[in-house]
């Protein structure tokens, strides 16, 4: 199996690709040019493509032989990051490849999911401030999971709820709609937000699903979790 980790770099990245090597895959990290020494020990074991990941050049050499490619990106800035790394992704990763994208309980799929009052809020005044400040662009992750949606690919968008470090505690839980049950406790070990990313891979299960994770030893998992999402 040979996977690519697009934002390799980041603290989800670099937990993917520990993940993904633990399984034996091959990795291909992509991550911006200032980034690499982040990735230093890991350098003997991975495949480093440097640049900027909506530089469609740079996705197009870093997918090529792919099996599966996980996204794993926090695009801070103005620039459709998010929309043109997911473009890239999907126009040039070899065919009936698996595509796991990762964003936040903030993306709806369907329209169904029901939101907090908090978890609105925060997406407004967060969203508008970011966009005031030139900071982040929800608006361009939206885009890029509209388009993720809408392609025919073998695609997951795992979706994450609130994230703590700490040690793993095993295989994240999942439901279609935020709002439901098990989801209540909205955390996630970051870990194993990474975990769920390289298992999505070879669960054909989650094949153009858009999971809401949480932690597998919340008390809403421990109430809640139907048997088919556990582990
Ligand atoms: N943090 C949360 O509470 C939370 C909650 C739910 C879901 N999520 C999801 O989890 C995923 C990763 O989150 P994280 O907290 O682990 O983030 P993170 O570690 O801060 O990673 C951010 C990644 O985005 C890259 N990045 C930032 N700005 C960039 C830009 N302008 N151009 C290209 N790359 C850029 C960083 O690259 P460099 O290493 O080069 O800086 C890094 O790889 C995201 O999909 C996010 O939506 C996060």
């Amino acid at each position: 199996m040979k996977v690519c980790i697009v934002g390799a770099s980041g603290k989800l990245g670099q937990y993917t690709v520990q993940h993904a090597l633990d399984r034996g895959y091959e990795v291909v990290g992509v991550c911006r040019e200032k980034s690499v020494a982040k990735l230093d020990r890991f350098r003997d074991s991975i495949t480093i493509v440097a640049g900027a990941t909506n530089d469609r050049t740079v996705i197009r050499k870093a997918v090529e032989g792919c099996d599966a490619v996980l996204t794993v990106l926090v695009p801070w800035g103005v620039q459709q990051y998010a929309s043109g790394t997911a473009q890239a992704v999907l126009d040039y990763a070899e065919k009936d490849a698996r595509l796991i994208f990762s964003c936040g309980w903030h993306i709806s799929r369907d329209g169904k999911d029901v939101y907090s009052w908090k978890l609105r809020f925060m997406v407004n005044v967060f969203g508008t401030i970011a966009r005031a400040l030139r900071m982040v662009e929800l608006d361009d992750q939206v885009e890029a999971c509209r388009r993720v949606f809408a392609s025919d690919t073998r695609w997951t968008v795992v979706r994450g709820s609130d994230l703590e470090e700490g040690e793993s505690q095993g295989l994240p839980v999942w439901s279609q709609h935020v709002g439901d049950a098990v989801l209540e406790s909205n955390r996630t070990r970051r870990i194993d937000f990474a975990l769920f990313m390289v298992e999505a891979i070879t669960n054909d299960e989650l094949v153009q699903q858009a999971p809401a994770i949480v932690g597998c030893r919340t008390d809403s998992a421990i109430k809640h979790a139907p048997d088919h999402t556990r582990a």
